[in-house]
């Protein structure tokens, strides 16, 4: 079978003659991979190299004894086929907007706080630069995505930090369960040493290549409804490794809690797209409510779910979400 190639964009390129051709990358990208990897993003590296070091040093210090104590030691006893019910992995969330939740966190020291905070402005406007990129190449007025995130409050943008640390049998356990995100895009820094991220191509898993100071891309369910399936959420997985702990720190950029997601009628016109071919118009907390039991299963089924809830009234009820 012919090597696949995984989807890279020099993002330098968008300022020069290659404008038009790395566009059309990363469209491609959009529709047949749902993820893509930047390069020469614009974040400094001396920053990207600071947030790596103290978020390592962070999980030597005060999140590996827990996770040797509560899951390493007594997960894999006497066990000997796959457990599906969870995760290898350690994580804490930073939540930045509509509402940051940095200074409630005791064990976070002062520099890491700084440098993630730096760092995940950065992310923000990236975040911001490829939704556009997004509207441009589906012919989408500038902001449109933006907006269409919005809600009451603005979007809402969140970070999950994880660490996968070693497995003594990789063949038991994922460091993450297989699942599409749920929001709009999702931006990841990634170790470059330990690799574990594939993704679902044609049936096939193929690795997301761990490559120094690079950002990896992948969109969210709600990016596939707006533009009404255009676009495409891809089925993800972390393997467990032998060796080595790997990082990741992923930042979503979501719709706001009561933002209503649905198709951009502005595709269905130009596509006149069959009316059974629509996706779901929803408040996003109703999806997220959804998702949360449902994470690690199809997306179709929740969208026709979402469908399915059109016809009664929806309440915005729940929980600010990310995920
Ligand atoms: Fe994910």
């Amino acid at each position: 079978m012919a090597e696949l190639s995984f989807p890279i964009i020099n993002m330098e390129k968008l300022n020069g003659e290659e404008r038009s051709s790395t566009m059309e990358i990363i469209h491609d990208a959009c529709q047949n991979w749902g993820f893509f990897e930047l390069i020469n993003h614009g974040i400094s590296h001396e920053l990207m190299d600071k947030v790596e070091t103290l978020t390592k040093q962070h999980y030597k210090k005060c999140m590996e004894e827990r996770f040797n104590e509560l899951v390493a030691k007594k997960t894999l006893e006497g066990v000997e086929n796959e457990i599906i019910d969870m995760d290898w992995e350690s994580t804490f969330f930073l939540h930045h907007l509509p509402q940051s939740n940095m200074s409630e966190l005791p064990d976070l020291e002062d520099d890491y706080k700084t440098s993630m905070k730096e760092f995940v402005v950065e992310l923000e406007k990236l975040a911001e630069q490829l939704l556009d990129l997004l509207c441009e190449n589906l012919g989408l007025e500038k902001g449109y995505m933006k907006k269409a995130f919005c809600g009451s409050k603005g979007p809402t943008f969140g970070t999950k930090v994880g660490n996968y640390p070693p497995c003594p049998r990789p063949e038991l356990v994922k460091g993450l369960r297989a699942h599409t995100d749920a929001g709009g895009i999702i931006l990841l820094f990634q170790d470059d040493q330990v690799s574990g991220l594939q993704l679902l191509k044609d049936d096939q898993w193929i690795d997301v290549p761990p490559m120094k100071h690079s950002i990896v891309i992948n969109l969210g369910d709600q990016l596939e409804v707006i533009t009404n399936g255009k676009y495409k959420s891809i089925m993800h997985r972390v393997l467990t490794q032998t060796e080595g702990t790997r990082m990741s720190i992923a930042s979503f950029y979501n719709p706001g809690s009561d933002a209503v997601i649905y198709p951009a009628p502005e595709l269905l016109e130009k596509e006149e797209v069959d009316e059974s071919q629509i996706y779901p118009k929803f408040v996003f907390a109703d999806y997220m409510e959804h998702y949360m039991g449902v994470k690690f299963q199809a997306k179709e089924p929740r969208f026709e779910a979402m469908k399915a809830m059109e016809s009664v009234p929806v309440s915005a009820t729940v929980p600010i979400a990310f995920a």
